[in-house]
C-alpha cells in the first residue's frame, strides 16, 4: 500500500542524491557557481520548501495529535535539525555571493557549510527512516496514511503553482550524470 511515511521516504531517496554530488563537489573541491546556485536552488525549493515543508506542516502536526511531542523526543529533534540545515545551507549561499564578488577563500566556508549540511542530513534521514517513521507506521491506520497522502499532494500542487513548476528530481539526475556519481545502494 502507498504510505504517508513511504512518500517521503521516496524524497529522501532525492535528497540522498543530492548529498552525494555535494560530498563529491566538496571532496573534489569543484568551484562550478552556476551548479552551486542549482544544489542551493533545490535544497530550499525541494529538499526544505517541499520535503521539510510536508514534514512540519503536515506529518509532524499529525503525529502530535497521536502523542508524539513536537517540544520533546524524536520529533522535537527532527524540528531542530531542520532549523540546522537552514543555517548551513544560508552559509553556502552567503559564501557564493562573497565567492562572486571576487573572495575566492569564501570557497572554503561554501565546502565547510556543505560537508555540515551532508553530515546532518545523512544523519537526520537514517533516523526518521529507521526510527521516527517506524514508530509513526505502528499509531497510523491506512485511512490515516491515506489522508496524509492526500494532504500532500494538495501541498505539492500550491508549492508548485507558486515557485514554478520545476522538476527538481530531473534536476538532481543532471547532477549525478555529470559528475558520474554511482549509485551507493548498488555498490
Ligand atoms: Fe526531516
Ligand atoms: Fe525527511
Amino acid at each position: 500500500m502507498n504510505t504517508a511515511t513511504g512518500n517521503l521516504e521516496d524524497d529522501h531517496v532525492h535528497i540522498l542524491r543530492l548529498i552525494d554530488v555535494m560530498e563529491f563537489i566538496t571532496l573534489n573541491k569543484i568551484s562550478d557557481v552556476n551548479h552551486l546556485e542549482i544544489i542551493v536552488d533545490i535544497i530550499r525549493n525541494f529538499a526544505d520548501g517541499l520535503h521539510h515543508a510536508k514534514e512540519e506542516n503536515l506529518f509532524f502536526p499529525f503525529l502530535a495529535t497521536k502523542g508524539f511531542s513536537p517540544q520533546e523526543g524524536p520529533v522535537a529533534i527532527m524540528l531542530n535539525e531542520h532549523v540546522q540545515g537552514r543555517n548551513f545551507v544560508k552559509g553556502i549561499s552567503d559564501n557564493i555571493i562573497l565567492y562572486k564578488n571576487g573572495n575566492k577563500s569564501a570557497s572554503v566556508e561554501i565546502y565547510r557549510n556543505m560537508n555540515g549540511y551532508s553530515d546532518l542530513l545523512r544523519n537526520h534521514i537514517a533516523k526518521e527512516n529507521n526510527i521516527l517513521f517506524r514508530m509513526a507506521d505502528n499509531v497510523l491506520s491506512e485511512s490515516e496514511h491515506n489522508q496524509l497522502l492526500y494532504r500532500f499532494g494538495e501541498f505539492e500542487k500550491v508549492h508548485y503553482s507558486s515557485s514554478g513548476p520545476k522538476d527538481y528530481i530531473k534536476m538532481i539526475e543532471n547532477l549525478v550524470t555529470f559528475y558520474e556519481i554511482q549509485d551507493q545502494a548498488s555498490q
